[in-house]
């Protein structure tokens, strides 16, 4: 049965390269942020395939796209796949786009294998993986997990003050209301995302396939300094509550929490850092930081968090400079679940494709799914371990490894006949 799904690996790469081509950045680069009208025409294009592949869609009220193929029982729950093809500034064309556009091939070569699945099998391309626009990742599986208060959800913000209400109703998705987005539990009975790994653990050991058993968990901070701005000459340095050192020493209190955590999988990074008003000759009187903080441990997590807090507040408290801070999401770590893990290993074996189990260091929509049902993920390995960078790439080959586990493992999830 294994070898009788054939991947059309050819039709596969066509479709991430023109994809690749819908950005608002020249190529290499791939910038698709959520709503942006790169956005909307990647979204158009990816229905288009998924209706060439005989699939039924389905929006809901934040832009999830729901592609159902559906199974021969009605009264089971159907297996869920996918992922995101939204894109951060500067990215490269395969985060993301590999879970979604491997999924529609893997539908596609069971289909022409004469596979009739039990279960349907359900596409997901989630709104908004990358935090970009506002801020926080993640948000269509939020969303659809219950995860994220509506009070918080319809208060986000974008850099330029525009409301997700406003924006999701300027881009269609208006009509509804965001509460309907929740889906009921026992909605999927799994959930298997197909992602490069942004690693470099699979190359450095030659291993073709990753699956994956926790997700570290996230978190991230806003932070708006408020000090006093000038003229550049004529302010005398005494006089000074430069809003931007206030936050450069915040950034170097980032750097300081994490590297002294105790723990080696901390990791944080100031991705933001804007000043207002951006004029040589003024000094600046605004900053806007956002700090992504991360590890597979919550306690240290929570403990670097705190302490960076505390050292922001002191060093602002210094500098004369006011301060807000937002949590925007602190996360839990997911474990994905053990027979699933065991399935895709299982299925490794059958096509002879050695497996490595992993922890994904990076976040993902199966963060959010493994609050629902039942996941886990599938890596395959990207040049250099390179990412969320213009050349992230995985060959054509391992992406048809990863195409194969995945189609594989959702026939055996859905069950056939
Ligand atoms: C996902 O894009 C992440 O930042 O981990
Ligand atoms: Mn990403
Ligand atoms: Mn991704």
């Amino acid at each position: 049965m294994a070898s009788s799904l054939k991947i059309n690996g050819e039709r596969l790469q066509r479709q991430i390269d023109e994809l690749a081509g819908i950005s608002a950045a020249p190529p290499p680069v791939v910038t698709r942020v959520l709503f942006s009208e790169a956005d909307l025409r990647a979204r158009s294009l990816v229905k288009k395939w998924c209706r060439e592949a005989g699939l039924s869609l389905r929006e809901d009220a934040v832009g999830n796209i729901f592609a159902r193929w559906t199974g021969t029982d009605s009264a089971l729950a159907p297996v869920a796949t996918g992922s995101h093809i939204d894109a951060i500034p500067n990215a490269g064309r395969y985060d993301g786009v590999v879970g979604v556009l491997g999924a529609i091939e893997a539908i596609q070569a069971m289909q022409s294998a004469g596979v009739k699945p039990r279960r349907g099998i359900e596409l997901i391309i989630f709104t908004a993986e990358e935090p970009t626009r506002f801020g926080i990742g993640c948000l269509g599986s939020r969303l659809l997990a219950g995860a994220l208060a509506l009070e918080k959800a319809t208060a986000l913000r974008d850099p330029d003050g525009k409301s997700l209400e406003e924006l999701r109703g300027a881009a269609g998705f208006g009509e509804k209301d965001l509460h309907s987005v929740r889906l009921a539990s026992k909605t999927y009975s799994a959930f298997v995302e197909l992602h490069i790994e942004q690693g470099a653990l699979l190359e450095r050991d030659n291993i073709p396939i990753g699956v994956v058993e926790r997700i570290a968990a996230p978190s991230t901070l806003r932070v708006r300094l408020t000090g006093v701005g000038g003229h550049a000459g004529a302010m005398l340095m005494p006089e000074r509550h430069d809003a931007l050192l206030a936050g450069a020493e915040s950034a170097l209190a980032v750097e300081h929490a994490v590297l002294t955590s105790g723990s080696p999988d901390t990791v944080g990074t100031t991705g933001v850092f804007r000043i207002e008003p951006g004029a040589v000759n003024s000094v600046p009187c605004r900053a806007w930081l956002e700090i992504d903080l991360r590890d597979t441990q919550v306690a240290t997590r929570d403990a670097a968090l705190k302490r960076i807090e505390a050292a922001m507040a002191e060093i602002c408290a210094k500098r004369g400079v006011a301060y807000e801070f937002e949590r925007l999401n602190v996360d839990a770590p997911a474990i994905c679940d053990a027979n699933l893990v065991q399935t895709v290993a299982s299925v490794c074996g059958e096509l002879r494709l050695p497996v490595k189990k992993m922890i994904s260091r990076a976040y993902h929509d199966s963060l959010f799914m493994a609050q629902i049902c039942p996941t886990t993920m599938i890596f395959i390995p990207c040049r250099g371990g390179v990412s969320h960078r213009p050349d992230e790439y995985s060959s054509p080959e391992q992406i048809e490894n990863g195409t194969r586990v995945l189609a594989l493992t959702l026939e055996r999830l859905a069950g056939i006949g």
